[in-house]
């Protein structure tokens, strides 16, 4: 497998842990694990007592239940889980697609929507979103890009790194143009119950289509990325069947902790989405004076979806320095577009506690 390195994961896995003051996760703030213990009153102990053998491919029938209750249309029966979406992206397109394949992946996206479908061999074409278009999404160039050999089209909303979220009239013609031509239509949904007007939300791709596959985890909304469980959920049994196979070359099944406390969560989602929800609300007018007070450096496509945006850097030559730069001497940190191949933009996150500090310390590094 050929496969170009991960920009954006080599920035953080480089920045992460060694910069002081978060500035661009795509993670709301994280949660402790005695506060999912305490949701339920025998949590700890069914914790305690827990067998740690191997679990159910699929995953326990808890969590499978606990997952398919997200969705409308969906039955247990219809979810794979994962270690973490990351798995999902990679078994759905290692299963899906392979050379003489066509895919049309939406960009800018992570990274490995672009890279993994590339590495099955399939030709990829990007489905270009513009930021001198407002972020919008161009149907008619999508439809251009239709073959008779295009098997999946990737989508992501709300979506990384803009912040906004796709029209649902645009859905509803990107589900069209799918089923016409029995497409799969690959769902990121990871950062579904963070839309800034939860009224806003738009259905999930597996509820909307026969051959949709949503990609769901708790790293976003829920504050719980270091559980590393995530899933698709799909009503077309065959297709899961081939991305399970793929599972079973990958990590067989899932941690037993993980998918216990997974379950428990998302039992009690809300406790968890809306708080979140409740943060990114609360620091993003502090996004937005920033950017006010600095228009000779920074301007936007204002997010409406998500903890993260991606504003235009101006009058910097090379973001990927003034990041970098911005690491080392503040020790704050902010992502560089080039990780998306986007040199222009930086991605800032707003879903963390520290956000007023973080928003502080730059502005006293840019004085
Ligand atoms: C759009 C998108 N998809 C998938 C993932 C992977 O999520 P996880 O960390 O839960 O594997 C991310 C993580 O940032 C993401 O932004």
């Amino acid at each position: 497998m050929q496969i170009r390195p991960f920009a954006i994961e080599r920035f953080y896995a480089r920045w992460e842990f060694r910069a002081e003051w978060m500035l661009s996760s795509s993670d709301c703030e994280t949660r402790p694990l005695g506060e999912l213990l305490a949701l339920e009153p025998n949590a700890l102990q069914r914790l305690s007592a827990m067998r740690l053998g191997y679990t159910e491919v699929a995953g326990s029938p808890e969590l499978l239940a606990a997952v398919s209750a997200l969705y409308e249309q969906v039955a247990p029966a219809d979810v794979l889980t994962l270690a973490a979406a990351e798995e999902g992206i990679f078994t759905a397109y290692h299963a899906l697609l392979g050379s003489g394949d066509h895919a049309i992946v939406e960009a800018p996206c992570y990274g490995s929507a672009i890279e993994l479908a590339r590495s099955t061999g399939a030709a990829v074409d990007l489905w270009q979103r513009r930021y001198e278009d407002g972020w919008a999404h161009d149907l008619q160039a999508l439809e251009a890009q239709l073959r008779p050999e295009t098997k999946l089209i990737y989508i992501n909303s709300p979506h990384n790194p803009t912040g906004t979220q796709m029209e649902r009239t645009v859905l509803e013609r990107v589900v069209e143009l799918a089923r016409e031509r029995s497409i799969v239509l690959f769902g990121d949904e990871v950062y579904r119950g963070l839309e800034h007007d939860p009224a806003a939300t738009l259905p999930a791709v597996c509820d909307l289509y026969e051959r949709g596959i949503s990609l769901g985890t708790v790293s976003k909304a829920h504050g719980l990325p270091g559980l590393r469980i995530g899933w698709l959920a799909c009503r077309d049994p065959s297709l899961l069947a081939r991305i399970t196979d793929i599972k079973l070359y990958t990590t067989i099944c899932s941690s037993a902790p993980s998918e216990l406390l997974v379950a428990l969560a998302l039992r009690h989602a809300e406790h968890f989405v809306q708080s979140s929800r409740a943060l990114v609300l609360a620091n993003l007018p502090l996004i937005e004076d920033f950017i006010a007070r600095r228009p000779e450096l920074m301007e936007w496509v204002p997010p409406s979806a998500g903890p993260i945006g991606f504003p235009r850097l101006l009058g910097v030559e090379d973001v990927a320095v003034w990041c970098e730069q911005t690491a080392e001497r503040a020790s704050v940190l902010v992502l560089p577009g080039t990780v998306y191949d986007e040199p222009g933009h930086v991605r800032l996150g707003f879903g963390r506690a520290q956000t007023a500090q973080a928003l502080e310390r730059l502005d006293s590094h840019l004085a």
